[in-house]
């Protein structure tokens, strides 16, 4: 396991952060943090990356305590709302976040083509922070974050501030990263973001993790069956399927696991007599499960 935690607990005099923690991450997974603000996500990744002290628990990256000397380079941090220095170009900051990393020199204007190339910025390198669109500053730092070519990296909220646009062009970086065999970390409140690349998702609110799981399992979204004529033995076919099936007005809601048993039902239906009009998986399921488990109410 890449990322091992233990009961690990951080909070702050007595309040916030976050209470008894324990996860594992392997390696080349993309796992997300799904949490409203003020959730604890950002002290969660703080405290691994060794900024602030964990009151008690034990959290292992790589195999080491958190902090160790050996692992810093592996591992590669964009924090929320990073304000970079703006008169620094981006080359500049690639540079010296290098250096932050004590790398040597020649080591990284060897590195910085891949990584201009990677964040989709070559040939805006000699420009300023301060000309980049937010959508190229949060590239800059996901360049910051992968400079050392870390094995594990931590991105707290990489596309919150970003239009549909630069969300997909950092999503699609993070996708190329995990294809590259990265152990991602992701903060975010975003549920597109989870659906779209997240291998596992907890879920927390105030501080605590409430659920975990692959996205699959977590998105056993109902099956909802638009069926006209129905009759007693149709209703006795789809029984078999789901004991539990409810009746809806235009016709059934099934729990079905297991995507194979999607054509018999619809042959279950039609050998019947039943007429078949839609079939689909009940929307926002994400979202559901969300605010079903955490709550709607403001925590902030
Ligand atoms: N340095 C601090 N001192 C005191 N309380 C803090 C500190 N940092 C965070 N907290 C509290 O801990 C809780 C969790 O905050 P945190 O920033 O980790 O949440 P978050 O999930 O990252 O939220 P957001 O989505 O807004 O970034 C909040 O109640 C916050 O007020
Ligand atoms: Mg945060």
């Amino acid at each position: 396991m890449v990322i091992e935690i233990s009961h690990l607990t951080k909070q702050f005099k007595g309040k916030g952060g976050f209470v008894d923690i324990s996860l594992c991450v392997a390696e080349g997974e993309v796992f997300s943090f799904l949490g409203k603000n003020g959730a604890g996500k950002s002290t969660f990744v703080r405290t691994l990356l060794g900024l602030l002290h964990a009151d008690s628990g034990e959290a292992r990256l790589l195999g080491q305590p958190i902090g160790h000397v050996d692992t810093r380079k592996q591992v590669g941090y964009l924090p929320e709302l990073f304000q970079y220095h703006a008169w620094l170009t981006g080359y500049e900051l690639l540079y010296n976040h290098g250096l932050l990393y004590k790398m040597a020199p020649k080591e990284i204007k060897a590195r910085i083509p891949t990584v201009l190339k990677i964040i989709g910025l070559e040939g805006h390198d000699q420009k300023t922070i301060r000309q980049y669109s937010k959508g190229m500053k949060q590239r800059i730092g996901l360049g910051c974050a992968i400079i050392s070519d870390p094995k594990i990296l931590f991105l707290d909220e990489p596309t919150s501030a970003l239009d549909p646009i630069g969300r997909k062009q950092v999503r699609d970086i993070i996708i190329d990263l995990k294809n590259e065999g990265k152990t991602i970390f992701l903060n975010t409140h975003l549920l597109s973001e989870v659906e779209l690349i997240s291998d596992r998702v907890a879920m927390m609110d105030r501080g605590r993790i409430l659920k975990t799981g692959t996205m699959k399992e977590l998105l056993q979204a109902p099956l909802l069956l638009t069926v006209g004529n129905v009759r007693e033995e149709l209703v006795n076919r789809l029984t078999a399927f789901d004991g539990q099936l409810k009746r809806t007005p235009q016709g059934f809601e099934l729990n079905i696991e297991n995507e194979e048993v999607l054509p018999k039902i619809a042959a279950a239906i039609i050998s019947s007599g039943g007429l078949l009009y839609e079939m689909k998986r009940k929307d926002n399921a994400l979202e559901k499960l969300f605010i079903d488990t955490v709550g709607e109410e403001d925590a902030r």
